[in-house]
């Protein structure tokens, strides 16, 4: 019991058990908030009034506080108090499974690709980053920057990024962008400058980079899919496999490739080692460029991650990378790996200097990559979502056994395959019951030549823990 009682802050009820203090502490804490009896909202005391009334260090207190924020139960906002998060169901009303009112425009339950676990970002190691990234900067990193980015950032990634993913990386050529989509409007403004000639894409991919590459001026152009995935070899084989003309003189004219090697968006197969082969062949021969889209390459499941095809061909392949799923998509933060033939044309279109991207958060990353921070926190969540995607596939197995589910080696979203005629009543019946997911349509090239297949796209990594069985359930209900 605590040596002296603080006479401020509120009384909170709490019995810390087990050896570890801190851990005791937060087993407690979140034994409290499962089960009902600190409701959502409730103000916690301040860790300084928490410590004293329990006679532990505060460092304890806030560490618990932390790990509670972290996995989604507590909500802390700088200069604010601990509460206990909005969404924190407890476990008996999860066991009556209700239907918790959805904040406006959010499904309660959220299976959308697209989002990592936001809960899981790693708080506590980004502020140490932050704040030895701040401490040990030069006065000018405060000030406007290379158009490239910060040199720290670039030759952490350079370290990184051959390291871990194969990709041939000289921090003279890497450029910093906010995010991968933001890499594709510096891109699209530098094709559109060399003649505009419309990009090749996946017949299946993410219908808001076709809108950036159009946005650019370039009406992108899909190159057919099959069962093996998508056929680079119809950029270097004339083109035979019963293409309307329009589509056929479209992708004559290619001088570009959007692809998404390591793990193809959103179906899931990594692009076949032969058509790896064709399209390096390919950009090679033509003097053609491939822009490797390698969103979310550290997360595969069943072996080794796949190396960027980057490391095949430097001179030929603009890697992109992303924060966005190995952190959080808010960060805002991305990486073009270039051609050195490519880069002062690239650093025309981001402008004289960098406008975009803040030089504190790209001194953290460098921090968080370079103290090896990075690494365990991919390993960490890599090891998190396997269990999630295990649960995802023994769940439907079990309630919804029609239901053929691919593309589960890796990343953080599956592809559920529905009977023919059914997706749209599918998302309408899951939207009914608060559950947010989406149907493959969405991804399709409005020209396409594959046949239409009804699927969902399920991200199982977007939930926070305290809502993923909820998200779970509802999705076995629909599918039922
Ligand atoms: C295929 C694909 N590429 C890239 C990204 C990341 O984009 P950004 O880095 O702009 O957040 C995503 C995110 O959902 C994606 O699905």
């Amino acid at each position: 019991m605590a040596k002296g009682w603080a006479t401020y802050g509120v009384d909170l009820h709490v019995e810390p058990s087990g050896s570890g203090v801190r851990k005791g502490l937060t087993d407690a804490l979140r034994e409290a908030v499962r089960s009902g009896r600190l409701a959502p909202g409730t103000r916690l005391p301040s860790s300084r009034s928490l410590a004293a009334d329990l006679g532990i260090a505060r460092n304890t207190v806030a560490g618990a506080y932390g790990d509670l924020v972290a996995e989604g139960w507590l909500t802390a906002r700088q200069g604010s108090v601990t509460r206990v998060a909005d969404g924190a169901v407890p476990q008996s009303a999860r066991r009556r499974r209700p239907v918790p009112r959805p904040e406006p425009g959010r499904p309660a339950y959220d299976l959308c690709p697209g989002s990592p676990d936001l809960a899981s970002f790693p708080r506590t190691e980004w502020l140490k980053a932050a704040r030895r990234a701040l401490a040990s900067s030069p006065y000018d990193a405060l000030g406007y920057g290379d158009p490239r980015g910060r040199v720290e950032l670039r030759t952490a990634l350079a370290g990184y990024l051959s390291r871990a993913r194969g990709v041939r990386a000289d921090p003279e050529h890497i450029v910093i962008a906010s995010g991968i989509s933001h890499a594709l409007m510096l891109l699209g403004t530098v094709l559109s400058r060399r003649g505009g000639h419309p990009p090749a894409v996946e017949s299946y991919g993410l219908d808001t980079h076709w809108k950036l590459l159009s946005r650019a001026g370039l009406a992108t152009v899909p190159l057919p899919y099959d069962e093996l995935g998508t056929r680079t070899e119809e950029l270097t084989e004339g083109l035979t496999s019963g293409l309307t003309s329009d589509l056929i003189d479209d992708l004559t004219g290619v001088r570009a490739v959007l692809l998404t090697p390591a793990h193809q968006f959103p179906m899931g197969a990594p692009l076949h080692p032969d058509r790896r082969a064709a399209v390096v062949e390919w950009a090679r021969r033509t003097g053609g460029l491939v822009l490797e889209d390698d969103y979310d390459g550290e997360f595969r499941y069943d072996r080794q991650p796949i190396g960027a095809l980057q490391g095949l061909a430097p001179d030929h392949v603009v890697y992109l990378g992303t924060a966005s799923k190995s952190l959080a998509p808010g960060l805002r933060l991305g990486w073009l790996v270039l051609p050195p033939s490519l880069t002062p044309e690239v650093l025309m279109a981001k402008g004289g200097t960098d406008w975009s991207c803040g030089s504190l958060d790209q001194l953290t990353l460098a921090e968080f990559i370079t103290s090896g921070a990075y690494d365990r926190h991919v390993r960490s969540v890599r090891l998190r979502y396997r269990r999630r995607r295990d649960a995802l596939v023994d769940a439907l197995r079990e309630h919804a056994p029609g239901v053929r589910t691919t593309g589960i080696a890796a990343g953080l979203h599956a592809v559920l395959q529905l009977p023919p005629g059914t997706e749209e009543s599918v998302v309408r019946a899951a939207a009914e019951q608060g559950l947010g997911v989406h149907g493959l349509a969405r991804y399709r090239h409005a020209r396409a030549t594959v046949d239409p297949l009804d699927a969902l796209v399920v991200g199982y990594g977007t939930p926070p823990d305290h809502a993923w069985v909820g998200a779970l359930d509802a999705l076995c209900r629909v599918l039922r």
